[in-house]
């Protein structure tokens, strides 16, 4: 069978399945056997084995699996990252908000991405930013995994800790940057099946409001931050202004940012000094 024949007939199955972007089977047809997607309609003959090895994936994204779980790594901000089901795969909104911290903080800057999954936020903080001392910490000893995966393969230079927020992180940072799970109970039960039977619960759902995580942590940043510490959080839409809220005890500079869908995504402030 030739490659643009397997496309061909990838594309007519997933449309029985009600995926109809040609680019998912062109992706899947290409990119487990090492090529690029634009050589999706080539006339290669491929073996009895890599046309076995398409299809057994081929049947994960018909049963729902999402393309990037299947293909086991996805793009975030230039970069191929590692993805499983044990730790949440980075959406695109998070990108903005190392954007942000990456082009308003110094490089020099000691940064720690608290609940780092992936560690999508804190190894490119280091690779695209050259932040030369960061730390990614999570509670999930798998999403470490994979972290330390997705740092070995991307050459990037950062310290792992396990820890439930706060509890074994040592020292004081400069920089935190958080994307906490941030669902609550309510809305999670309201989610997609592809959202729910493939990503982890504890990456997901923050207690009945959704705000459970902002509140313990922001009680627990003013010790882990140096003078002048800065933290940024990516929240849920409509939650901006109660973490706004949140950080008005013991920061300023408070800013909030929106996404590309002009949503409210984003909150960063300053540590205040005590006087
Ligand atoms: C929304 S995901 C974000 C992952 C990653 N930072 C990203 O943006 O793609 C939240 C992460 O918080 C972690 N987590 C959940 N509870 C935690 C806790 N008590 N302490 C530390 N990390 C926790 C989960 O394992 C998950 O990796």
């Amino acid at each position: 069978m030739q490659l643009r024949e397997l496309t061909t007939e990838l594309v007519e199955r997933f449309k029985k399945v009600k995926i109809f972007e040609k680019s998912e089977a062109e992706f899947l047809a290409t990119i487990p056997l090492g090529r690029r997607r634009r050589d999706a309609y080539l006339p290669i003959e491929l073996s009895k084995r890599d046309v076995g090895k398409i299809m057994r994936l081929a049947k994960k994204r018909e049963s729902g699996m999402p393309l990037d779980l299947v293909l086991g790594n996805m793009n975030f901000y230039g970069r191929d990252f590692i993805v499983s089901k044990s730790c949440l795969c980075p959406r695109p909104e998070t990108e903005l908000l190392v954007q942000w911290a990456g082009q308003n903080c110094s490089s020099s800057s000691k940064t720690l991405d608290l609940c780092s999954g992936s560690g999508a936020i804190g190894i490119t903080l280091a690779l695209e930013f050259g932040y030369n001392d960061v730390t990614l910490s999570d509670k999930s000893k798998r999403a470490l995994k994979i972290a330390e995966k997705n740092a070995s393969a991307l050459g990037a230079n950062i310290t792992l800790v396990h820890s439930d927020l706060f509890k074994t992180v040592q020292g004081k940072f400069d920089v935190v940057v958080c994307n906490p799970p941030y669902i609550s109970k309510k809305e999670y039960e309201d989610l997609q099946n592809e959202v729910k039977n493939y990503e982890p619960k504890m990456a997901l759902v923050a207690g009945e409001t959704g705000l459970e995580f902002y509140e313990k942590i922001i009680k627990q940043l003013p010790a882990h931050l140096n003078k002048n510490g800065k933290i940024f959080f990516e929240v849920g839409s409509g939650q901006a202004k109660s973490v706004a809220k949140m950080l008005e005890k013991d920061f300023e500079n408070i800013e909030i940012k929106q996404d590309d869908s002009k949503i409210e995504r984003m909150v960063c402030g300053t540590i205040r000094e005590k006087i």
